[in-house]
């Protein structure tokens, strides 16, 4: 817990990588590689076919399982899509939406976003919900503007102790998988944004039990400075969740940034 009452979450996202053989040898460096007390919530966000193999493997590291897409549908003829309850049923208990490859590679709206964050809480899985910015917009001035939008959009129809269990991932679009990490200032502020934003549709003490994380090339060389900013409770990690050294790095990296807060 920091001092503002929040669990960090070190979530990886695993996007299309890795084999369900490999799983389990990932999990046993990162079990060696771990500190042996962690004040955080470590997830893995894996493809489908890989849900069982995380969830065995991870048991012994108390590693929570997620998944990276939802169909808002519950049933039906949707083909190739994946419901909230086979989810639960295997075990997932976080998943991301709207992350902007799915916004981007697979037309997801912000309505989508809504209805698929609406039908993972009807089934007890925290919705990790991502905005961000592309770089055009942030050169444009309209971060602040696109952002909260996309939260407002997001939550709609949420209530307020539903919303408080939703996870937040803020990944400006132009810091995926590039290597440009957002500054400290740049990650804080904007979520800061997102939780004033939040007060605004809910209210403050709402607000304060939202876990707003940060992704965009986060890195065990970055991630100190960036958990110990006061809006960021943790991190979406892409990149550096595949290799169990560099995540392990990141998840040690919460310990301080909860010290300094209690200084
Ligand atoms: P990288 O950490 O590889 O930049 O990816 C971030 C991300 O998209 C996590 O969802």
């Amino acid at each position: 817990m920091n001092i503002r009452g929040r669990k960090p979450i070190i979530a990886g996202n695993w996007k299309l990588n890795k084999l369900a053989a490999e799983v389990a040898p990932f999990a046993a460096e990162l079990r060696s590689a771990l500190p042996a007390e962690r004040g955080c919530d470590v997830v893995i966000c894996a493809p489908f076919p890989l849900i069982p193999a995380v969830r065995e493997s991870g048991a012994a590291l108390n590693l929570g399982v997620g998944a990276q897409d939802v169909s808002e549908h519950e049933k039906g003829a949707y083909t190739g899509e994946v419901s909230a309850a086979q989810l639960f049923e295997f075990g997932v208990r976080y998943c991301i939406v709207g992350h902007s490859e799915r916004r981007s590679y697979h037309g997801e709206t912000d309505f989508m976003v809504n209805e698929k964050a609406k039908a993972l809480l009807a089934n007890a899985i925290t919705p990790i919900i991502c905005v961000g910015e592309s770089l055009e917009q942030r050169l444009r001035g309209l971060t602040r503007e696109l952002v909260e939008y996309q939260i407002a959009a997001a939550f709609s129809g949420i209530p307020a102790e539903a919303a408080a269990a939703c996870v937040v991932a803020y990944e400006p679009l132009w810091a995926i998988g590039t290597g440009n990490t957002a500054t400290t200032g740049q990650a804080q502020e904007v979520c800061a944004d997102i939780r004033s934003a939040l007060a605004r549709i809910y209210d403050a003490e709402t607000a304060a039990r939202i876990r707003v994380l940060y992704g965009g090339s986060m890195n065990a060389g970055n991630a100190c400075d960036l958990l110990a900013q006061p809006d960021i409770d943790g991190g979406l990690i892409g990149g550096a969740s595949l290799k169990p050294a560099d995540f392990a790095k990141i998840i040690a990296a919460t310990a301080p940034a909860q010290r300094d807060a209690h200084e």
